[in-house]
């Protein structure tokens, strides 16, 4: 299993392949190997125990959302290119049919997903699709460029859409920003979907521990919805978990201010 910040892609795909009635992603309980499936669920539990038990309702959720974004655009524009920056394990790809996908994490993550990519095909769990990883970390601006140029070549005049799913807060503020917007250098960008956190509350403040101990940087950039819309512009709706719980659920169920992690989903359209 890769360590570091890459550490929460596992996590995070465990969360959705816990709750399939709600993500709907039927891929995210074969992305991890077998040979490491139990490291992977007790890290979870670990996880579960210190931090908040509702991950999987979170994640699930913020999936959901996205996957209906998505949808939402391809039926608009069948022949949209996706990139997807802090990629992980989600499934995007291979649950919808972009006609091309641009897949960016970090070097070791990027390695993972694309050898765990190709044996799932092989296998015939992952339907084929044309997906390009590339390997690049989004804190360093001459990184964004090149994962700017490459989508720009591979989408040659096609529509895109940029998704950003569950990692800007983990950048350094200026870099943080600067992924947010990252699209907006892109040829026929139509839509952003980013997730990100307003504020710290007691789950996230018990989270930054519990990543002090498992060595993975426990720094967090916040972003306002003012902000948001600054560097988006205006046309750009927001749902909290509570607004996804109504939305998915019908009733708030758990309330986000105390006992979840506060990640809002953002959809900005051009
Ligand atoms: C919580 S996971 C989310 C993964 C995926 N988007 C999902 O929702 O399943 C965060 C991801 O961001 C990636 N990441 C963190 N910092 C990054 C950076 N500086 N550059 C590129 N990727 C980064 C991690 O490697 C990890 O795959």
């Amino acid at each position: 299993m890769a360590d570091g910040v890459e550490t929460t892609a596992y996590l995070v795909n465990h969360s959705r392949a816990r709750r399939p009635d709600l993500a709907l992603d039927p891929f995210a309980e074969s992305w991890i190997p077998g040979s490491e499936r139990s490291a992977v669920r007790e890290l979870w539990e670990g996880f579960a125990r210190t931090v908040y038990e509702h991950d999987d309702l979170v994640v699930s959720l913020r999936c959901r959302a996205i996957s209906d974004a998505l949808e939402e655009t391809l039926e608009a524009h069948p022949d949209a290119v996706l990139l997807t920056c802090g990629a992980g394990f989600a499934s995007y790809p291979w649950l919808f049919r972009f006609t091309d996908v641009v897949e960016v994490d970090l070097p070791d993550m990027i390695a993972a997903k694309s050898a765990r990519a190709a044996e799932l095909q092989e296998q015939g769990v992952l339907p084929e699709r044309r997906v390009t990883y590339l390997a690049a970390d989004l804190s360093d601006a001459a990184q964004r460029r090149d994962v700017i140029t490459t989508t720009t070549r591979i989408a040659a005049g096609r529509p895109v859409v940029y998704l950003a799913e569950g990692f800007v807060f983990y950048l350094p503020l200026e870099d943080c920003r600067a992924t947010v917007t990252l699209g907006a250098e892109i040829p026929h960008l139509e839509r952003t979907v980013v997730t990100y956190w307003e504020s710290e509350n007691p789950v996230l403040a018990r989270q930054r521990k519990w990543f002090q101990q498992q060595g993975i940087p426990d720094d967090a950039s916040y972003l306002s919805r003012a902000d948001l819309a600054g560097l988006l512009g205006t046309s750009i709706s927001f749902s909290s978990v509570d607004d996804l719980q109504r939305r998915y659920l019908g009733s708030v169920e758990i309330e986000e201010a105390t006992e979840l992690i506060p990640e809002h989903v953002a959809v900005a359209d051009r």
